[in-house]
């Protein structure tokens, strides 16, 4: 479906997409090439694909692909920040090292990159005059706090060092936005999933990974007892946050942070059954697997679901992919790409 918010990328600009390799960054590269923008690029490829940026050449073609460039490079680093902010009118910053429990493993790489690697962006999006700086925030942040939904004013303490690093990441921006007169807008990503999101390794997120094995014939783990809940978030959804991020005109909209997300909670039993039910129209034996259950993860937050009513009311931004939607269009692509 076209959606409207693409009709505002008429006008041709140059974005820096940080994380370009990645699952978000390379959906935020597929949607701004294929409407004409010019997009440099910033990846260490610590945890981002080349093969993420091959299918964006697929896609696009050759004549928008030209519109690309790509700095291969760390955001721990200054002077590289520096270089790939230059001529950029918006900043989409996605950078970062997820997982809660990489970030309990090794809080020290993550906070390198998230919180030094932020704070570089900040600094060399501010010295180079850059236009607008979206960054990706998490719900993480929320922590402890037992509210639902969730609204942006209302934090618990955080439960683990990924959480801290996304907070302070809020905390810098706002910094910034009050001394140098910087434009930043936060978005709390809540549980984003979708094509290109990499289904292996230790830190794999939960829908990947569950489609992976069960494509595979593979075992299902569940963490605690499958009532744990989220809110998911199809990535097209979290694209067109950005978009409206960057170009929103209202300048009541601006530093502050946002949750991006459906608006709607799905245990985790919820979603073992929709995945398998997906899966099963292509593999019919998969109905008869059944998950198995192990310890809760430390530092995962109980339940998640959030109010995207400031969203929706500041920026205009109108979800269109349910779970159920999102779950139909991943699981053609992992059918196709594995
Ligand atoms: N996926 C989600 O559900 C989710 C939820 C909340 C927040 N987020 C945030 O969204 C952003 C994108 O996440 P994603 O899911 O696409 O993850 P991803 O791992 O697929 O992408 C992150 C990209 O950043 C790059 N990167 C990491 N450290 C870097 C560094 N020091 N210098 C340069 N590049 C570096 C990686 O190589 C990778 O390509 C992150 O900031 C993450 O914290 C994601």
């Amino acid at each position: 479906m076209t959606e409207q918010y693409l009709d505002k990328l008429s006008k041709s600009s140059t974005w820096l997409v940080t994380g370009v390799a990645g699952f978000i960054g390379s959906n935020l590269l597929e949607t701004l090439l294929g409407r004409g923008q010019h997009v440099i690029g910033l990846d260490s490829f610590s945890t981002g694909r080349r093969e993420n940026l091959d299918q964006v050449r697929q896609l696009v073609g050759e004549t928008a692909w030209a519109g690309f460039s790509l700095i291969e490079g760390d955001i721990c680093d200054l002077d590289v920040c520096r270089g790939a902010v230059k001529g950029a009118d918006y900043v989409l910053h996605q950078a970062a090292l997820g997982s809660v429990p990489r970030s309990l493993e090794d809080p020290l790489r993550t906070h390198a990159s998230n919180i030094n690697g932020h704070l570089n962006m900040l600094v060399a999006a501010r010295d180079a005059g850059v236009r607008r700086f979206v960054y990706a925030a998490s719900s993480s942040t929320y922590g402890d706090s037992a509210t639902l939904p969730k609204v942006e004013d209302v934090i618990g303490k955080p439960l683990s060092p990924y959480a801290v690093t996304k907070y302070v990441n809020e905390l810098y921006a706002h910094v910034f936005g009050l001394h140098y007169g910087m434009e930043t807008l936060g978005l709390r990503y809540f549980n984003v999933f979708g094509r290109r999101q990499d289904p292996n390794g230790a830190y794999a997120a939960v829908i990947p990974r569950w489609f992976k094995a069960l494509m595979e014939g593979a075992a299902v783990y569940i963490n605690g007892d499958g009532e744990t809940s989220r809110d998911f978030c199809y990535i097209d959804n979290v694209v067109q946050a950005n978009i409206l991020a960057a170009l929103v005109s209202d300048k009541t909209a601006l530093n502050q942070v946002y949750n991006v997300a459906f608006g709607e909670q799905n245990t985790l039993n919820a979603l073992f059954e929709s995945i398998r039910g997906e899966v099963a129209k292509r593999k019919p034996e998969v109905l008869s697997a059944e998950p198995i259950y192990r310890d809760f993860r430390k530092g995962d937050v109980r339940h998640s679901l959030a109010d995207i009513s400031k969203i929706r009311s500041l920026l205009g931004y109108t979800p269109r992919y349910s779970l159920r939607d999102g779950l139909s269009a991943a699981a053609d692509y992992y059918a196709r790409h594995g």
